[in-house]
């Protein structure tokens, strides 16, 4: 298979945040990886803002450091570090003050795509954003892009949209969400729009249930401060496990394009139903062997937060009416792994038999890792004696589909701002899309605030609390496995 990448257009990129964690560990490293792949071209500009004191060379010093740590193999099949290392600046920059404004405008070159990264907290957005148009920076065609959280209701997140807005068009912010860069997120729109054989079994006559797991075996490490005021609905189910859900059970869209992919987004987290109190397992983590409980990491030896979610949900429209959606994501459990799985009904009458047991299609689309597409098919179990069923996986794991030559997957993030200088908006959340997604999320976390609901505790790497298990039982159904 030979590579195709495209170069992007020359651009200037001011990540503000520049010596932040998001900066070193992912923007980064992601660039150079561009940088290496051919897709991003030598005369582009990358200028770090930040309020640490460093000048260009301290700078390329720091990122240099960071690619070593982040991606450290890199840089030695790739010879570029240098040129890439040149392309970058630093300026020291007060969000709040006026240092390093007029500085910062002077660096910017006229007649290139002009990008601000905001990895900074959003107490900050308004700041930029208001220095960024004082003085004469933001034309109408520059972007911005902006990180999760994206506040922390629905308020907090109007409020910030409309921050924005008193400086940017719509079509001028970029809310990132991570796992609308996997690869496997995209391919799951390639499968279900560009294959016939999916569409017409795609709702409740055929399919039974559909589960969504994002399970980590991290905890919540040094980010526990943050984590303890979000939990893992705030962190994990509001904007990744939605996005997945949407792209799972959206209306095909008129075209590939920005609005009408989010159109039909935004109709789908319009038609979730409300949760049921008892349709909800919230845990926390216990400490194991080696490591301490979630309450030890957060440093809160009363903190009521969840490290483990799990939901079911109705999307309410036509197509999914009485096709129930299982969410689960947890800290610390049994395996990494992240897993959509579209469970098909049993067929409506077995020739075979009772002894050949009942089987089901189970299209399983695994984000990470080993990402690829399984679809369970039942067969015959080879051999004489009878007619025994069994179920047998159709694989098409990319990495084999594809074969060696096949560029490397590039990480979420760097696909992601390789949109950014495309101007395409596709894989980004609009403001009504995170509004909407928020206005489905704040009775939840409100009913049980209300309740005084206390998460149940579970192993450190076991697949999270009993009830979690309880939530299909009841319903006559299971979990998949979480397995590496
Ligand atoms: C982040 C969350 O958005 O996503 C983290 O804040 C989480 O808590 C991470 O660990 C998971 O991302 P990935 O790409 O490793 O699945």
């Amino acid at each position: 298979m030979v590579s195709r990448v495209i170069p992007v257009e020359s651009f200037d990129l001011v990540i503000f945040g520049g010596t932040g964690d998001l900066a070193r560990r992912k923007i980064l490293p992601g660039l150079f990886r561009r940088f290496c792949a051919g897709q991003m071209p030598e005369d582009a500009r990358i200028l770090g803002a930040a309020r640490a004191e460093l000048d260009d060379e301290g700078y390329r010093e720091f990122v240099r450091d960071a690619i070593v740590e982040f991606d450290g193999e890199r840089p030695k099949t790739c010879p570029k570090l240098a040129e890439f290392l040149a392309t970058l600046g630093y300026v020291t920059t007060d969000a709040r003050g006026e240092a390093g404004w007029p500085d910062l405008a002077a660096r910017l070159r006229e007649g290139r795509v002009r990008a601000f990264y905001f990895s900074v907290g959003p107490g900050l957005f308004g700041d930029i954003a208001e220095r960024l148009h004082r003085h004469g920076m933001a034309p109408r065609d520059s972007r911005i892009v902006v990180e999760k959280p994206f506040g922390r209701d629905l308020e907090t997140a109007r409020q910030l949209n409309a921050t924005l807005a008193e400086h940017f068009k719509e079509d001028q912010i970029y809310r990132i969400d991570h796992y609308l860069g996997k690869e496997t997120v995209q391919n799951l729109m390639a499968v279900r729009f560009g294959n016939m054989l999916f569409e017409p079994l795609w709702n409740s006559q055929y399919v039974d249930h559909i589960q969504i797991t994002v399970a980590e075996t991290v905890g919540v490490g040094g980010r526990g401060g943050y984590y303890d005021k979000s939990g893992a609905m705030r962190d994990m189910v509001q904007n990744h496990l939605m996005q997945l859900l949407c792209l799972i059970a959206m209306e095909p869209p008129a075209k590939f394009d920005p609005d009408a992919v989010r159109d039909e987004k935004l109709k789908v987290i319009r038609a979730l139903e409300p949760v049921e109190p008892h349709h909800i397992v919230r845990g926390q983590y216990d400490a194991s062997e080696e490591e301490g409980s979630y309450r030890d990491h957060a440093e809160n030896p009363t903190s009521k937060t969840e490290s483990f979610m799990a939901l079911k949900t109705h999307v309410s429209n036509w197509r999914w009416a009485g096709t129930p959606i299982y969410l689960r994501t947890g800290k610390r459990m049994k395996a990494r792994t992240s897993e959509i799985a579209v469970v098909f009904k049993d067929t409506p009458h077995s020739i075979f038999g009772p002894e050949a047991g009942q089987h089901r299609n189970v299209l399983s689309i695994r984000l990470q890792p080993n990402e690829g597409i399984t679809l369970g098919v039942t067969i015959k179990e080879p051999g004489p004696g009878g007619m025994r069923l069994v179920d047998v996986p159709l694989d098409m794991t990319f990495a084999d589909a594809l074969g060696p030559e096949a560029e490397e997957v590039p990480d979420a993030y760097e696909r992601l701002i390789m949109d950014v200088i495309r101007g395409n908006q596709t894989l980004f959340m609009r403001g009504d899309e995170v509004e909407a997604a928020w206005a489905w999320t704040d009775p939840i976390i409100q009913g049980w605030e209300a309740r005084g609901d206390v998460p149940k505790l579970y192993d450190s790497g076991s697949s999270g609390p009993e009830d979690a298990l309880m939530l299909m039982h009841r319903d006559g159904r299971k979990w998949r496995e979480i397995k590496a």
